[in-house]
């Protein structure tokens, strides 16, 4: 039984490979699964980058967590150890109560199909040119429990701020971002004093903004032939080559939230943030963009292309706009493309009221409405990788208001954040390991959503009440030959929405075929006819 349920959800896992295409009627670019279905995400941000101080007790080898789960330590880091005690189990077989030491498994309990996994370039590469493979085998050994639940994964070079080493107040449990070795304090230093006033005045770390400026400059360590970008880019490849043939994992996310190095933050983005981005993407795919390749020793350049690493990735490579839009909803750039290769997605955060300096003018509609625009002109999909919010009351309606929008605007997303130390803006309330550590159910309620996860055509219209627990869906699709698997559209229905009532209408084939898993939640098949339409999906309510 065991076997076989394994070997069927690695057939399942392996068919998966998701690109990006332009949708049905090219208004948009859509992520599409295997067989050319748009997908719609919901998922949860887990961190495996160590944040926080004081101790540094935290085993990075996979053999700590084999079976057992070291302890927490809420005093000295900021998330708890992702854990998975039931690992070898049958995948429903683990426990998901509170506390069991099984995260994935409760991750996939909650209705969520996607994670993405923050990691660090410290932890990666604690010396230079030194890649960690024990931290490649931890990140191996999550993916794998992942992998077991179902869920897909994001791998996310995370970084906050910079560098762990330029918080006065880090620890060295702090593994946050740069490595110690990349903060080039002697440069640093001589950042001009206008600049340091006018950040200042506006309250931004002038440190952070000189050590991004050593980054894109690309300035070499002292003694290193290799400048930081080339690092950071190698880095990243690695990661990109040891998951590239990994069916769980969907994309790569090239650097979180990248904060400005120049004042003019328009040029920012045109001059600094997106070449470097090509190069990451040109280091990894070995897309050229029309550009001879760069000559050894010199490949941080704007008229040549980075060094193909021969990795040939075609999984989809996740960019993030200039920090400042989480304080703005929307993005101070001149959206263009920026490079030939189509699997990109383009992932702004979404922290309105929480973030952001003034109310939008327009609304918690804001933030999608805009980063639609900007991804359409750079031709990419969309995925908010980071949403959420504090947990005071007006936080669920932000969190109601955010969500919401995403299904309306028919967008992907992964929230911010799975544990955290006596809960903050996590999904739990409490500290793992200890009594009282329960999930937040207001949380739950808005999170845990019923939403097609795959599509035959184009998603067009979707609404989902949290309070009632009933969704409805409309797509339209074009004329074409279906086999059986690419001509259904998937719905899942997580274990909290159980209403029976689920009607079909359209250009459908015979009645909604239900599957129940093993943790009660189910995948409602809708066959679409060959011959193309619209179609709808209700449950637990008409189609009015
Ligand atoms: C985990 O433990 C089992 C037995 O308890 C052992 O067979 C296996 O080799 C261990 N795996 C690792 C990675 O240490
Ligand atoms: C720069 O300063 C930080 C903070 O003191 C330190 O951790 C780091 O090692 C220094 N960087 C270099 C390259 O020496
Ligand atoms: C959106 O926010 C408003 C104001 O805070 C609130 O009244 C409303 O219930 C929220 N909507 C949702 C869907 O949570």
């Amino acid at each position: 039984m065991q076997a076989a349920l394994h070997a069927l959800l690695l057939m399942t896992c392996a068919s998966a490979q998701w690109s990006v295409r332009p949708s049905l009627d090219s208004s948009r670019f859509v992520i599409t699964d295997t067989h050319k279905r748009e997908v719609l995400f919901r998922g949860v941000n887990l961190c495996a980058q160590q944040w926080w101080y004081k101790a540094d007790d935290r085993p990075i080898s996979p053999a700590a967590y084999n079976g057992s789960c070291p302890p927490n330590h809420p005093d000295t880091y900021m998330e708890p150890p992702i854990c998975e005690v039931d690992a070898g189990k049958a995948p429903y077989e683990h426990s998901t109560e509170a506390n069991s030491g099984n995260d994935l498994a409760q991750i996939r309990e909650l209705g969520f199909d996607l994670v993405r996994l923050a990691i660090s370039w410290s932890l990666l590469e604690e010396t230079p040119g030194d890649i960690s493979e024990e931290y490649l085998e931890r990140i191996e050994q999550i993916v794998g429990w992942g992998a077991e639940q179902g869920l897909a994964f994001i791998i996310d070079m995370h970084a906050d701020f910079y560098s762990h080493a330029l918080n006065p107040g880090a620890g060295p449990a702090y593994k946050d971002g740069a490595p110690a070795w990349a903060v080039l304090n002697s440069t640093i230093d001589k950042f001009p004093k206008y600049k340091r006033t006018v950040l200042d005045k506006v309250g931004f770390d002038w440190h952070t903004v000189a050590a991004f400026e050593t980054f894109y400059d690309d300035q070499k360590p002292e003694g290193d032939a290799m400048g930081l970008q080339e690092h950071y880019i190698r880095a990243f490849a690695a990661v990109v080559e040891r998951f590239n043939d990994n069916p769980a994992v969907m994309g790569f996310e090239i650097m979180n939230e990248p904060a400005p190095s120049e004042l003019r933050v328009l040029d920012f983005s045109t001059s600094k943030l997106y070449p470097f981005y090509r190069r990451a993407i040109q280091a990894v795919t070995g897309v050229r963009d029309g550009m001879e390749t760069c000559g050894a020793g010199d490949a941080i350049r704007d008229d040549c292309a980075f060094p193909d690493l021969g990795i040939n990735s075609k999984k989809v490579m996740i960019f993030e706009p200039m920090a400042v839009r989480n304080q703005l909803d929307f993005s101070i750039q001149l959206s263009k493309p920026f490079t030939e290769y189509s699997n990109i997605v383009y992932a702004p955060h979404t922290y309105t009221k929480s973030f952001t300096i003034f109310d939008p003018i327009g609304g918690y509609a804001q933030s999608l409405n805009t980063a639609w625009r900007e991804a359409t002109k750079m031709r990419a999909g969309v995925l908010v990788t980071e949403f959420g919010g504090p947990t005071s009351d007006d936080g669920f309606d932000r969190l109601g208001n955010i969500t919401q929008q995403q299904d309306e605007m028919l967008t992907g997303s992964t929230f911010w954040v799975w544990k955290e130390r006596g809960g903050g803006w996590s999904l739990w309330s409490g500290n793992e390991g200890e009594e009282g550590m329960h999930q937040v159910e207001t949380r739950r309620k808005l999170l845990s959503r019923a939403r097609p996860r795959a599509v035959v055509g184009q998603l067009v219209r979707l609404e989902f009440d949290p309070e009632e627990k009933t969704m409805l869906m409309e797509a339209r699709a074009e004329e074409g030959e279906r086999g059986a698997e690419a001509g259904a559209c998937e719905i899942y229905v997580p274990v909290d929405v159980t209403t029976d009532r689920i009607e079909v209408d359209g250009a459908v084939v015979g009645e909604a075929e239900v599957e129940v898993r093993g943790d009660g939640s189910r995948i409602v098949r809708v066959a679409v006819a060959n011959e193309g339409g619209v179609y709808r999906v209700a449950l637990g309510r008409g189609f009015e």
